[in-house]
């Protein structure tokens, strides 16, 4: 297949543009190189262009393509809670345009989306569990997904929506807790850890993210939405804690600090109708976490151009104060 892989300069796009290729598939990456779009992410093989899934023009001028898989995203909630806008742009309309493309070429969507849409949870919950999105990052997410629902029924669109978990690994922007908290760790910095740090994530490996969007392009049902979950559940504390181990830095760094504005206290996927087409997580998070730590350890090259500019000055806005007081 000849495959657009939207948002493929990106964290998990790009591990995911490298996946389609090992296995033989043409990828061609849209992506608007935003401040976590990284040129260098993108493989070679792949052809790459420059544009924006909220542009039409810049969609059609990809050209001829057999699927589309949508990892265009601002993704961060923290940035969603400073300014929400530029969300609602690529999360709510990038997936109107793109759904409506596909629609129009006949080939099939699948759209990248969350479990946070479901909102914070008691226990782990399935597909048709109602959305209750938290911020305005996730009810971005949530828009785009109802924007494909919608035209999955009214057009009959071939789409599929999965919806995953926390996910770690190499190459994630250092804004996220585990790459923000292993980089400052080896640079000595504060660790913020909000609130009480026991808010529960569950982690999913981005290879084996990538292994679930992948069965869903292959095999998903018209129309279906998946949930992919890690089944690694931990509280923020843990990460943290194992993180300081693993660098060796000092224990002193962690700093508990306000809480983030509407945190969700936890997230938990019944993923057992993925686990039907044959998907399962196979990283253990013990194992996948000192991997990706020690890549960040070995990978300073990488992330550590990326913490001037922009990034400091959203740095300052979002823990100055915090950790100050
Ligand atoms: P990321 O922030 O690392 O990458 C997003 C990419 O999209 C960047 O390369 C950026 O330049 C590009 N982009 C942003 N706006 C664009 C636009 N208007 N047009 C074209 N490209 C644009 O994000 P990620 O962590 O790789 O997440 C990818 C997708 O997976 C997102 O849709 C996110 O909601 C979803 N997701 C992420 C996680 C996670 O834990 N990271 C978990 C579940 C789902
Ligand atoms: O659950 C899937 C989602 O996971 C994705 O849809 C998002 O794109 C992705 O960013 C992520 O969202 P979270 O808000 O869960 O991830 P983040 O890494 O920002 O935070 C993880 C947890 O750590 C959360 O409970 C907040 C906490 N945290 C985060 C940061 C950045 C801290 O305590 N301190 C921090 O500085």
């Amino acid at each position: 297949m000849r495959v657009l892989v939207t948002g493929g300069a990106g964290f998990i796009g790009s591990h995911f543009a490298e996946r389609l290729l090992a296995d033989g598939d043409e990828v061609v990456v849209l992506d608007k190189l935003t401040y976590a779009g990284n040129e260098a992410s993108v493989p070679h093989a792949a052809e790459f262009h420059r544009g924006d899934v909220a542009l039409r023009e810049d969609v059609e001028a990809v050209g001829g393509v057999d699927a589309i898989v949508n990892f265009a995203a601002e993704s961060h909630v923290d940035r969603s809670i400073l300014g929400p806008t530029e969300f609602v742009r690529t999360d709510v309309l990038g997936a109107l345009v793109l759904v409506q493309h596909a629609h129009e070429r006949g080939i099939r969507l699948v759209h990248v989306s969350t479990d946070e849409v479901y909102g914070d949870v008691t226990a782990a919950v399935r597909e048709d569990a109602p959305l209750r999105p938290s911020s305005p990052y996730s009810a971005s997410k949530a828009g785009g997904d109802l924007q494909v629902l919608a035209a999955v029924r009214t057009f009959g669109v071939d789409a599929c929506i999965t919806r995953g978990s926390n996910t770690y690994g190499p190459r994630q922007y250092p804004e996220k807790l585990i790459p923000l908290f292993a980089t400052n760790a080896l640079d000595g910095q504060p660790l913020p850890l909000y609130g009480d740090g026991r808010q529960v994530r569950d982690w999913l490996h981005v290879q084996d993210h990538c292994a679930a969007i992948e069965v869903v392009l292959r095999s998903g049902a018209p129309g279906e939405v998946y949930n992919a979950g890690g089944g690694d559940e931990r509280e923020n504390r843990e990460v943290a804690d194992r993180i300081l181990e693993l660098t060796g830095a000092d224990p002193s760094l962690l700093r508990s600090v306000e809480d983030r504005p509407g945190h969700d206290r936890r997230y938990a996927l019944d993923s057992s109708k993925l686990r039907a087409l044959g998907w399962r997580p196979e990283r253990r998070f013990e194992d996948g976490l000192a991997e990706t730590v020690a890549w960040y350890r070995d990978n300073r090259a990488w992330w550590e151009p990326l913490k001037s500019g922009e990034y400091r000055a959203f740095y300052e806005r979002q823990y100055a104060e915090r950790l100050r007081s």
